[in-house]
């Protein structure tokens, strides 16, 4: 075996790297054996030499077989895997899971913790009390033949290396690296077990891909690498110049019951709704479930209407140790940005917002912190709405007062209201893999 020091040099050089050096660095990395700081550097060459394809590939199945793989051959067909490539605000895992799962799709998902501005779906969940985002092999296989659903985060247990690299990747700005990035959701998405994966790759200022060509090729590189793994990866680019909707732990998962129950939605949360059922139509189509994505659109909605995504949504927090209608954390000062100017919204920065609640407490800054689950950023009007002076654009949740006073400052320069109209941009920007 080389020495980690090798490793280290062969990448920070550009020199090749065999899968047996992945083997060596998964291994190391999801058993503990190789420190941190080695670990950081070589996230660090592998950012300034990136990987080739065949070495995303090798580095995608070391780090799936760094732990177990579900066995799901015993639990219903279809089984559909959701993934998103992060954004802020991007809570549509909580709602398009029960909508497939409420129309006959398996669903066994592995997801992650917040990664720099962009939040995580672990970290949602354990906003709510009891939740239990820690399962093994055996209860996720268990959950989903009883429900339909089950979620974990990376375990010890299930693709540990990307436990660990996820980690490190957070805090030494190694985020934003397309074969990073692929092999960490590929190896989560193989040890996970579905074979056909519906991904979501966010392209925009709140994301890593901040513009179009960028997210192409991510999409392209996933659908490849996924391809020669023995994935079926479908893919939609979808908006995120401007965050969907609130941003904050609590606040996430309260907007998504909110869709999930049928309330009145505001215009903001109506965007995510919308995303939502774009992205459940796709995997229903995927599924083979519907004839297109459309009519897979009009499955879900009806899903979302009839009350039967809520429905599964409430048996899936329950079996997970939790409950839909918890009471929530929530933070003890609040703040209401209103509009000065009348116009409409045209620009609504999600970086700035992003970097906001990470700034009042809602993501890490290293490794070790705590989040708080209660602080965020509600977004009250998206692009393209017309607000006049007094409407209500951002409410502000802070643990303390001078959190406030700093994120309405930023919160500020992060909007733009213009005097004419402006159209609403699509969401989903691009889902022909054909085009790629
Ligand atoms: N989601 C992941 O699981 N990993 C990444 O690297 C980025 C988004």
């Amino acid at each position: 075996m080389r020495t980690v020091a090798n490793l280290i040099a062969d990448r920070r050089d550009g020199i090749v790297q065999p899968y047996d050096d992945f083997v060596q660095l998964s291994s190391g990395a999801a058993g503990g054996t190789i420190p941190d700081y080695q670990l950081a550097a070589w996230l660090m060459a592998a950012y300034l030499k990136p990987l080739t394809l065949q070495e995303t590939i090798d580095l995608t199945r070391a780090m799936a077989e760094s732990g177990d793989k579900l066995d799901l051959r015993a639990l219903p067909l279809p089984h559909v895997d959701k993934h998103s490539t992060g954004g802020v605000g991007d809570k549509a895992t909580l709602i398009v899971l029960p909508i497939l799962a409420a129309s006959g799709v398996t669903c066994v998902k592995m997801s992650g913790r917040g990664l720099g501005i962009t939040g995580g779906t672990i970290d949602k969940l354990e906003s709510v009390p009891g939740f239990n985002t820690s399962l093994s092999p055996l209860q996720m296989v268990e959950q989903a033949n009883r429900i339909g659903i089950a979620l974990s985060g990376q375990s010890p247990a299930l693709a540990p290396a990307d436990k660990a690299l996820y980690s490190l990747r957070d805090v030494t700005q190694t985020v934003g690296s397309v074969p990073l990035i692929v092999s960490s959701i590929l190896s989560k998405k193989l040890a996970g077990g579905s074979k056909t994966i519906v991904l979501d790759v966010k392209c925009g200022s709140g994301a890593f891909m901040t513009g179009l060509k960028e997210a192409r090729l991510l999409s392209n590189w996933l659908i490849q690498v996924g391809q020669a793994l023995g994935l079926d990866c479908r893919v939609a680019i979808s908006d995120m110049d401007q965050p969907l909707g609130a941003v904050g732990n609590a606040l996430e998962v309260r907007q998504a019951r909110k869709i999930l129950s049928g309330e009145w939605v505001d215009p903001g949360t109506a965007r995510v709704r919308e995303l939502c059922l774009l992205l459940a139509g796709e995997a229903l189509w995927a599924a083979g479930l519907c004839g297109d994505a459309s009519e897979g659109y009009g499955k879900a909605q009806e899903c979302l209407e009839t009350g039967l995504a809520f429905k599964k949504a409430s048996a899936w927090f329950a079996a997970q140790g939790g409950s839909l209608d918890a009471e929530l954390p929530t933070a003890p000062n609040m703040m209401v940005l209103r509009a000065t100017c009348s116009g409409w919204v045209s620009r609504i920065e999600a970086e700035t917002v992003g970097r906001v609640v990470v700034n009042l407490g809602g993501g890490r800054m290293v490794k070790s912190d705590v989040i708080d689950p209660s602080v965020g950023v509600e977004v009250h009007r998206p692009v393209g709405e017309k607000v006049s002076v007094g409407d209500a654009l951002f409410t502000i949740h802070s643990r303390d007062l001078a959190g406030l006073e700093e994120a309405r400052k930023t919160l500020l320069s992060s909007i733009v209201v213009q005097e004419q109209p402006c159209g609403s941009p699509p969401l989903i920007l691009d889902h022909d893999v054909s085009t790629f």
